[in-house]
């Protein structure tokens, strides 16, 4: 995410962040073994680390203090905010501190509400489906939530996705309870999906900002960790988005991550990778913020056989850094990326955003909400999208009109 409101990577703290992105070392990983394991890990926010460190040394003394908290700050500060440690120019030498750092595995609960390997649709693009057979498949994962917009998103989502053949839809939404109206939606499309729920954690729904779609994520890649996939692609989609069809013969070469920009972004209404000659050497975005990889949720795909070789590979609830810090866990390098969209040129994605409002209301009495009109039904839909409600005493009554008049609900419906 690109935006101005989100401060830098010091402000925001959870213990449920410092224990997904402790430090581990794991001892299958092949450069484990090469590198120096003391140096702090760019994952580790410097506000958290800092505030613990400090803590400690007020027992042992105001010297040891001082010059515990300056050198720890300055290492993490370095890293974490980019202001180069040494190696931080080099693009090779500014991994290395990653290296030997892993993170905890997900340990995500899952709960599938309904999943159809299926494809039921015939034609896409006007070629039948066995056309598509040997493509590898997308894992296109969206976090949703309930909310008045909700199914209309998710609505249009669809129907771009009904375009695009060999797609396996991972619907995740932030609630406890499953929808079974959202369900139904997604059964009718014929697209292969899996609907699963995954609530944002209680301790995080209250921060300014929230760590939007993050617990969904997480229980997607949980998803695809506990699939053993290895052959195909991820890419997150959020519901508000608008995809050309064209991302998604882009984003099927991945061969390990590959990146293009993101139209309306932020204050340039851009965001995306630098270009030349052919490899990424910078990005274009307005909020740094320390990030090494500042770009949005949908500027990017991975393969996930590349993916699963980190077998830490992580989200953090950090807003603003949730890009920066899963890339970084799955120790993304400059020289790796692949720039989509004829060498980032091209927009295929754009971050729209649809205006919110809060839930309707419809005040009619309940006796009226029965077969002998359409109304009975159609609230009754609406209540189940999330998007009314109807009410018998609160605010004015339901203006239902004929010839420009307002008459009385008896009058049409008793
Ligand atoms: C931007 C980025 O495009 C997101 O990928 C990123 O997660 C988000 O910022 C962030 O860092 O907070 P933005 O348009 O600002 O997105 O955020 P939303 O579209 O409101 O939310 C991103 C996704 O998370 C959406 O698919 C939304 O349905 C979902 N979401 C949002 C939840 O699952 N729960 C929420 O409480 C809010
Ligand atoms: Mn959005």
């Amino acid at each position: 995410m690109s935006s101005a409101h989100y401060q830098a990577l010091e402000s925001q703290t959870s213990d449920e962040d410092n224990e997904d992105i402790e430090r581990r070392q794991h001892p299958n990983h092949p450069r484990s073994t090469t590198v120096k394991t003391t140096a702090p890990h760019p994952m580790v926010r410097k506000g958290a680390v800092a505030r613990r460190r400090c803590l400690l040394p007020l027992a042992g003394g105001a010297l040891f203090f001082i010059a515990f908290c300056y050198f720890t700050l300055s290492g993490e500060t370095r890293i974490t905010l980019g202001l180069g440690g040494g190696s931080e120019d080099s693009e090779e030498g500014s991994h290395r501190g990653l290296d030997s750092i892993h993170f905890r595995p997900l340990n995500e609960s899952l709960h599938i509400c309904s999943e159809s390997y299926e494809d039921r649709r015939q034609f896409m693009q006007d070629k039948p489906q066995s056309d598509y057979g040997l493509l590898p498949i997308i894992y296109f994962v969206t976090p949703t939530y309930p909310r008045r917009e909700q199914i209309p998103e998710l609505t249009r989502l669809a129907h771009t996705l009904l375009h695009v053949p060999r797609l396996h839809w991972l619907v995740a939404d932030d609630q406890e309870k499953c929808n079974d109206f959202l369900d139904t939606l997604l059964n009718r499309f014929g697209i292969p999906f899996t609907h699963m729920v995954s609530p944002m954690p209680i301790k995080f729904r209250n921060e300014k900002p929230a760590p939007r779609g993050v617990a969904n994520r997480r229980a997607a890649l949980q998803w695809l960790r506990q699939h053993n996939l290895t052959n195909g692609v991820l890419y997150f989609g959020d519901d508000d988005n608008t995809y050309d069809l064209r991302l998604f013969s882009e984003i099927r070469k991945t061969q390990r991550v590959s990146m293009f920009p993101v139209g309306l972004i932020a204050d340039y209404g851009v965001s995306g990778p630098v270009v030349r000659r052919g490899k990424v050497v910078g990005f274009l975005d307005s909020w740094v913020a320390g990030r090494r990889w500042p770009v949005d949720m949908a500027g990017f795909a991975v393969n996930l056989e590349y993916m699963a070789q980190y077998p830490y590979v992580n989200m953090p609830y950090k807003p603003g850094y949730e890009e920066d810090l899963f890339l970084r866990s799955i120790d993304l390098q400059m020289n790796l990326i692949e720039p989509r969209g004829n060498n980032c040129t091209e927009i295929l994605v754009w971050h729209t955003q649809t205006k919110s409002k809060k839930m309707g209301m419809v005040r009619l009495e309940s006796k009226y909400l029965d077969e002998r009109s359409n109304l009975g039904a159609l609230l009754l839909n609406l209540k189940l999208m999330g998007v009314a409600s109807t009410t018998e005493n609160e605010g004015r009554n339901a203006l239902i009109s004929k010839n420009g008049k307002e008459k009385a609900h008896s009058y049409f419906l008793s």
